[in-house]
């Protein structure tokens, strides 16, 4: 490996430019290193939901900042984030992606216990760690050791690695709005996962899949291929004024809609790199009306409190840096970055609590039509990052173009609503990912410095 960015907070912060952004930011290894030691530990990333670990002993695996972490709902009723390390020798306590541990967790490999919380238990012939300073060293003091820090907002569980760093409140800002509405669309204020999700193992840069989110000059493009035919037949049956549109047809047509429909539909940047699509009206905004859902509504909030809730058709929200949610169809994408060219998508849907079933069809045949591995939709998004994957290996262009209706002098640390179809947003993240990456690199430095 080259070594050209580790120790050089100058060079990684010259990836990235206010109208175009490196490609090493997408294929080179160092990179991916340095963004994961550094950028996905100072910010606050999304781990899970509560509802995926109702019982106590319940917990949940996953990986933030490639590390291994698991969720676990111990007995005092709260989840915890813990490191999914054994601290003896490292093994992994728990390989399983979801299930119930009991009272305990025990080790594989030499069967040291640990609580719920991540508290040593027990360690079997433990006599022999006896006048041997166990208790000072770092396996006798840690169990399975908490991430820096954790936060539950109304059941989505984020955390922020590193033990300082930016609170939870001045991260995400505004930006709350979104997660707010989606939950607030179940007349009990309530969300449950649906199942587990749809996983999909993707050959590209994490990057890529978040880019994609807010670009809104490719569906009518890359989405020919499915919606497009998928229309095409739709308009050819015959069909008179009894024949209704199914609900795959309202779903999947919008994809095709024109450029201008994505310009007037705006987007919104807020401040750390988050941003929606759909300020104006978005692809979901012409669903038929679910039997009794506004009513169920409209008692629980009020009429007009329960229309504006409903009236709110964001597109795709993006959490900077790992998470995109659809309020209107509640569902949640997490990106998990594996390798600069490797990132797991896990596709969750939820359940409105006191809501009707019809809603919760629907999301569920949103997400089989356009994220599953099955689906139709989401494979014209993959063969285009696998392509930009492959094509950012040219050595005669070095630079990815964000340029689209860009302002000199633009301020990313401002919210804003522009056209629908510009590439604030992408530039919003690239300036996120500068100031948190370089930021933790230079603080690391001054730590060396003063060690
Ligand atoms: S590695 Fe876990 S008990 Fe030995
Ligand atoms: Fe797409």
């Amino acid at each position: 490996m080259t070594m050209k960015y580790k120790d050089n907070p100058q060079a990684v912060a010259d990836l990235v430019r206010p109208a175009e952004v490196h490609r090493d930011l997408y294929i080179d290894d160092e990179v991916f290193e340095l963004e994961m030691k550094h950028l996905f530990a100072s910010t606050w990333v999304y781990v899970g939901h509560e509802s995926q670990v109702p019982n106590a002993g319940d917990y949940f695996a996953t990986e933030v900042a490639a590390q291994p972490i698991l969720l676990a709902r111990h007995t005092d009723g709260e989840v915890y984030v813990l490191h999914n390390r054994c601290p003896h020798k490292g093994t992994k306590i728990v390989i399983d992606r979801a299930g119930n541990t009991g009272k305990f967790f025990r080790c594989p490999y030499h069967a040291w216990s640990f609580r719920t919380n991540g508290k040593l238990l027990a360690i079997p012939l433990k006599k022999g760690y006896k006048d041997t300073g166990f208790e000072q060293s770092e396996a006798g003091q840690s169990g399975l050791p908490p991430v820096g820090a954790v936060k539950n907002y109304r059941g989505f569980i984020f955390v922020r690695m590193k033990q300082e760093g930016i609170s939870f409140e001045d991260f995400f800002g505004g930006s709350l709005s979104s997660l707010d509405n989606m939950i607030d669309r179940s007349p009990v204020g309530k969300l449950e996962v649906a199942g587990p999700p749809l996983r999909y193992m993707h050959s590209c840069n994490w990057k890529m899949l978040v880019d994609n989110q807010t670009d809104t000059c490719h569906p009518m493009v890359a989405h020919e291929s499915s919606a497009g035919t998928a229309v095409e037949i739709w308009e050819s049956l015959e069909k008179d004024e009894n024949t209704k549109t199914p609900m795959a047809m309202e779903v999947i047509a919008p994809f095709m809609s024109p450029y201008e429909f994505f310009e007037d539909m705006g987007i919104r940047t807020w401040p750390n790199g988050h941003g929606h699509t759909g300020v104006h009206h978005s692809i979901h905004s012409d669903y038929s009306a679910i039997p009794g859902y506004l009513e169920m509504m409209a008692e629980a909030y009020g009429e007009e409190r329960a229309k504006a809730i409903l009236g709110e058709n964001r597109h795709n929200t993006v959490y900077f840096p790992n998470i995109m949610i659809k309020g209107p169809i509640q569902q949640l994408r997490v990106f998990i970055p594996l390798a600069a060219n490797k990132t797991l998508v896990e596709s969750y849907i939820f359940r409105l609590v006191g809501a009707p079933d019809m809603l919760l069809e629907r999301t569920a045949m949103y997400n089989r039509l356009i994220n599953a591995p099955t689906s139709i939709v989401g494979h014209d998004d993959l063969e285009m990052y696998e392509r930009a994957q492959e094509g950012l290996h040219c050595q005669e262009l070095e630079w990815v173009n964000v340029q689209r209706l860009y302002e000199e002098g633009e301020d990313l640390d401002l919210e804003a609503v522009e056209n629908g179809t510009t590439e604030r947003q992408m530039r919003n993240q690239f300036h996120a990912w500068k100031k948190f990456t370089v930021e933790s690199m230079e603080a690391e430095a001054r730590d060396l410095a003063d060690a």
